[in-house]
């Protein structure tokens, strides 16, 4: 975990879901959105709160094997991928990720080093790694959109709640 532009030790389920929630707030104009972390690490979690803090509700399937699963959110398309079962990018052809791609996107991909080639170029990576009933969470904005996000994070309460933790 280094490298991070934001980085929270020790963040608890609930902490990481208002982390989820407050991001969400953020990103309805769309983006893309890595999580990478081992099985269990919490990425369908985060996805989860995310798109639940958005309005989708109790619909949030885990994608472990549809590998996508798109919502609706006004105007706003999210699509939230799992590629663990993905060996390589060319097997991602057939999921047709660049037809979805028309209007307003928001995209959560779990396992993107999976197909790096054949998904969009993130705007954030979220890492998140194992640690004693908890996770640690790294943040990286690669574009100016997502330093944004994480410059706006930095004001919130949220950013005191974790930071306590
Ligand atoms: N701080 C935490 N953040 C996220 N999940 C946690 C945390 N502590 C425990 N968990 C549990 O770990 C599991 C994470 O599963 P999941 O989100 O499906 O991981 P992944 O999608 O990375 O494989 C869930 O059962 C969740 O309840
Ligand atoms: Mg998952």
């Amino acid at each position: 975990m280094s490298d991070c532009d934001l980085a929270f030790a020790g963040v608890d389920e609930a902490r990481l879901a208002s982390l989820a929630r407050a991001l969400a707030a953020l990103v309805r104009d769309g983006g893309v959105i890595h999580l990478v972390g081992s099985l269990g690490a919490g990425k369908t979690t985060f996805a989860r709160a995310l798109l639940g803090a958005l309005g989708v509700g109790a619909r949030v399937k885990s994608p472990t094997y549809s590998l996508v699963e798109s919502y609706a959110i006004g105007d706003l398309a999210a699509h939230h991928l799992d590629l663990y079962r993905i060996a390589a990018a060319e097997e991602v052809e057939w999921l047709g990720l660049r037809d979805l791609a028309a209007g307003r996107q928001l995209w959560l991909i779990e396992w993107p080093e999976r197909a790096l080639a054949a998904i969009p170029a993130p705007d954030l990576v979220i890492e998140l790694a194992h640690a004693p009933s908890a996770r640690d969470v790294c943040l990286r904005a690669l574009t100016v959109t997502a330093k944004r996000w994480l410059e706006s994070l930095r004001g919130l309460p949220i950013q005191h709640e974790l930071s306590r933790s």
